[in-house]
């Protein structure tokens, strides 16, 4: 049997051979299929892009129904166990896992690279004082486009390892920066002699004039949630990340549209939306009448779902795990007592299970970083730093990829055609529509 598809055009009665390669056909392949000479070609319409490759890519591997997660080929559960996030983003940008020396530099690369130009306090000071920092974030990557206009060399090898480096570093000094802001804190200044994950929680937490020593904890726990946010192959922000950087956009600008895509409820703002969920369920009695809500479509169930898992989420498994180190520290979250009853009602509920509704990444990881003492606004920030390794990762992918083009889809035009102009005279009689 040959790998090819036979397509029998019914219109014209002409059949036509399709190549099948890499389990897909090419949808340029459909353009041949006419009725007459002039035509201009079948092309796939695919909304939402449910059934659309984009891409060829070595860097992520999900199978949504055995809920496989692999990044270069190792499964997300070994890296969560024996990884560090800083390995984890060297691991996804250089697709290799980094020799002991090579984690070193590559370290202490990061460890450079993580203040900030004195300046972006002076326009982040210009932010509503109740400015939510995704906002903040968004706008301030986007910004780093003009400290660092070299970024716009995007084929010198040189100028995108500095900019990896900048990117990974500066992201959490933003965030925390962002984070201070808004609740009128002075800035906490990196410091270098802590961990990636230790640093930050320094940055968002420490007390002016007390030493800060993150706990261990808390600090392992964040690098973990950081590894299993890395990154999710062809999610909505990645894309964002590689249709703008299509246009050779510089990388910052780049990660600005991508973070922007992710504060979408629907993707990577879902963290922030479940735990508004569970305050408005507010107690496990009242869980049933939230349930009727959903199923009449009045609301979504903020967590729970997936384009690519139809089974459980594996990220929501590692993160629910990893709760219970957090909570031994923090105390118990009573939030999580409604998430788990939720958890179990809806796996029971058939309007859940006939669609292959499960709890995905974003269900139970803004339980934990609320008992850790990160505000609901700041959940959408904490998936967009770690999420920085992959958007990277995949945009240098693009750019090197020599089937890639800037990114034009077509369309399905079913408006009217061939208007003339109405004077303004004529308009006023006729009714407007
Ligand atoms: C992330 O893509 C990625 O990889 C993303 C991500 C990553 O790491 O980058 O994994 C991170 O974004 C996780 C998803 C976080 N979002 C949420 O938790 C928001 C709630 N979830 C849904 O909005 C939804 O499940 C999506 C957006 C995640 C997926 O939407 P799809 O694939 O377009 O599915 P769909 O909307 O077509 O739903 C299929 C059916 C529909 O019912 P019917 O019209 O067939 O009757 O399932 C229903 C939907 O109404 N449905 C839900 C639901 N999700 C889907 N019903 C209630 N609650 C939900 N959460």
């Amino acid at each position: 049997m040959a790998d090819t598809l036979t397509i029998t055009d019914n219109r014209t009665g002409k059949s036509y051979e399709i190549p099948i390669a890499d389990g897909v056909i090419r949808a340029m392949d459909l353009r041949q299929i006419k009725v007459s000479q002039d035509d201009f070609g079948l092309m796939s319409y695919d909304p939402g892009f449910l059934n659309t490759a984009a891409c060829k890519s070595r860097i992520t591997f999900i199978d949504g129904d055995a809920g496989i997660l692999e990044y270069r080929g190792y499964p997300i559960e070994e890296l969560a166990e024996k990884s560090s996030y800083l390995e984890t983003a060297y691991l996804l940008y250089r697709g290799e896992l980094p020799s002991r020396a090579m984690l070193q530099k590559w370290t202490e690369g990061v460890r450079l690279h993580t203040i900030i130009h004195e300046n972006i306090k002076k326009f982040m000071d210009g932010f509503h004082h109740d400015a939510h920092p995704m906002g903040i974030f968004v706008g301030t990557v986007a910004a780093l486009s003009t400290f660092y206009p070299e970024g716009k060399n995007i084929f010198d090898p040189e100028t995108r390892r500095i900019t990896f480096y900048r990117v990974i570093a500066k992201v959490p000094t933003i965030a925390a920066f962002a984070y201070r802001y808004s609740i009128g804190m002075p800035y906490a200044y990196p410091d270098n002699e802590l961990s990636y994950p230790g640093n930050f929680l320094r940055m968002m937490f420490a007390n002016p004039g007390e030493h800060y020593k993150p706990n261990p904890v808390l600090e392992r726990a964040l690098d973990v949630l950081f590894i299993l946010h890395a990154d999710h192959e062809q999610n909505c922000s990645t894309s964002a990340m590689r249709v703008v950087g299509s246009a050779h956009t510089d990388p910052f600008t780049s990660i600005a549209a991508a973070a922007s895509a992710l504060y979408g409820p629907l993707h990577g703002g879902a963290n922030e939306a479940v735990l508004k969920m569970l305050r408005e369920i507010g107690s496990k009695d009242k869980i049933p009448e939230y349930i009727k809500r959903v199923k009449a479509g009045e609301v979504k169930l903020m967590g729970f779902g997936h384009r690519v898992y139809k089974n459980y989420d594996p990220r929501a498994r590692i993160i629910k795990q990893t709760a219970d180190a957090v909570f031994e520290v923090t105390g118990r979250n009573p939030l999580l007592d409604i998430a788990l009853e939720l958890e179990r009602i809806a796996l029971e509920d058939d309007y859940f299970v006939k669609r292959k509704l499960y709890p995905n990444v974003d269900f139970y990881s803004g339980i934990i970083y609320q008992a850790m003492g990160f505000p609901t606004e700041m959940f959408p920030v904490l998936f967009a730093i770690p999420r920085c390794a992959g958007w990277l990762s995949q945009w240098e992918e693009m750019l090197l990829d020599p089937e890639q083009k800037i990114a034009r889809p077509r369309q399905v035009y079913l408006g009217e055609r061939q208007r003339h102009y109405v004077p303004i005279e004529e308009r006023d009689a006729a009714p407007v529509r």
